[in-house]
């Protein structure tokens, strides 16, 4: 009946998750409610640190990627499980550096960085910077000569793979604002000028294909096509590689059709790939990374939410309102990204109505799930929403001035609040 291991019900009828009950939950924090079990991403990050270590060398090493939940708890709790980090702008490394992340592992990311992000990196002392276009480039150069450093960077290569999934979320074709393809033979050229660049050492090649990719061929594909890259570069006087880092993308069930992704295996997989390559001579030398993001949070969340309406309109299907929406998650707005609806009140009882689960913005897109089965809707009802713990919090916007939601952490039996839930005042801080 339940999506996943960590969701369940109580004798009182009411939904459980992480082995607390959601009622009392929504009770003592309010709706709309962020919930994220610690112990199953604390198990996610063990998975892939194991796998990495395991099947590509012990310098090997998972990086969380950030883009998908961002707080600073969120750093404190993957740190302590001694994976990196992924970040994407100054605000996901200023997150990090407050938790007390170690910023050697971390890896800075993003396709336009400024001036003011290199600068900032580079003084960070973050272990890797990740480009893929030349003025960048030449600005980090320029930054880090300055400082007195020799900055590590990453190219990040554009393989001209087809991930298969949604065309929002793919990123690894050559026709993509990221990366720099290989096929045209951009990525060869750029390679070659950025190893002659002063203050930085161009130590290796990044590529990330999409997201919530289920199936390991588009990965066995990309590892095929970046290491084939290391072996032309190395024929052509490259630079010395010592890293690769295949980027994130490995998916997760978000209905109880959806297939369960076996990580370990996969990593062993991809493992396979890349140390046979070439008659395993390519891979002498080379650390890898891989950078989840999605499938070490997004089981691991939960939204609660309470009903206001149940909106019956003859001959269509009924409107169930709660009081969040897309604000605290645009993924079906977006996406149309499917989800799991659980009645959290009277989880005993019979789905038997057919509803659309909307929210409470003044936009006919605001649906959080289409077509969801719940025991007839009343006032005052609270709502689950499963596998919200990825691209919900951290894509959460004050639409309609709504304030967001706070996130509270589930472990041992006890709830902890992580970041709090936005004020009124909160919402005018910087209106002059
Ligand atoms: N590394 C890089 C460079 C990335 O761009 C991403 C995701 C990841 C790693 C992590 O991918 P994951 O393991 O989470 O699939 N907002 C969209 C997802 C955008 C993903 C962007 N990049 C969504 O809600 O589905």
């Amino acid at each position: 009946m339940f999506i996943y291991g960590n969701i369940g019900k109580n004798s009182e009828g009411h939904l459980t998750f992480a082995g607390l009950d959601t009622v009392d939950l929504a009770a003592e924090f309010g709706t709309p409610l962020y919930l994220l079990d610690e112990d199953l991403v604390r198990e996610r990050c063990r998975i892939y640190l194991r796998a990495m270590r395991e099947f590509f060398g012990e310098g090997s090493l998972p990086l969380f990627a950030s883009k998908a939940l961002s707080f600073t708890e969120i750093y404190r709790i993957v740190g302590s499980e001694g994976i990196g980090a992924d970040v994407v702008s100054p605000g996901e490394l200023y997150t990090a550096l407050r938790a007390g992340f170690d910023p050697s592992l971390i890896c800075f990311h993003g396709n336009n960085k400024t001036d003011a992000d290199i600068a900032y990196a580079v003084r960070s002392k973050v272990g890797l910077i990740v480009s893929d276009c030349r003025e960048e480039l030449e600005a980090l150069s320029a930054e880090a000569v300055r400082q007195g450093v020799r900055q590590k960077v990453l190219l990040r290569l554009s393989p001209g793979v087809d991930a298969h999934t949604h065309a929002k979320i793919t990123t690894g074709l050559t026709d993509s604002k990221f990366g720099v393809p290989i096929e045209t033979g951009a990525a060869g050229e750029l390679c070659l000028y950025a190893a002659g660049l002063p203050g930085i050492e161009l130590i290796g090649f990044h590529s990330h294909i999409g997201s919530q990719i289920a199936d390991v061929s588009p990965f066995r594909e990309e590892a095929i096509r970046l290491m084939d890259f290391v072996a032309r570069m190395r024929k052509e006087g490259g630079p010395e590689v010592s890293v690769i880092n295949f980027g994130g993308g490995l998916g997760v069930r978000y209905l109880p059709g959806d297939p369960a992704v076996d990580y370990r295996a996969a990593l062993r997989d991809l493992a396979e790939t890349v140390m046979s390559h070439g008659g395993g001579q390519t891979a002498k030398g080379i650390r890898f990374m891989v950078e989840p993001g999605r499938s070490i949070v997004a089981e691991a969340g939960m939204t609660l939410y309470t009903v206001g309406s149940f909106r019956e309109i003859p001959g269509f299907t009924p409107y169930t309102s709660v009081d969040g929406g897309m604000a605290d998650n645009p993924r079906y707005a977006l996406y149309e990204s499917p989800y799991t609806v659980y009645s959290a009140n009277r989880a005993s009882e019979a789905c038997d109505t057919l509803t659309h689960l909307v929210g409470r913005c003044c936009e006919s897109g605001d649906i959080i799930q289409k077509n969801v089965r719940l025991p007839r809707p009343k006032r005052g009802d609270t709502v689950a929403v499963a596998g919200t713990g990825a691209y919900n919090y951290s894509m959460a916007s004050n639409y309609n001035r709504l304030t967001r939601p706070p996130v509270v952490i589930l472990t041992d039996g006890r709830a902890r609040l992580a970041v709090r839930g936005e004020t009124f005042e909160d919402l005018v801080r910087n209106d002059i």
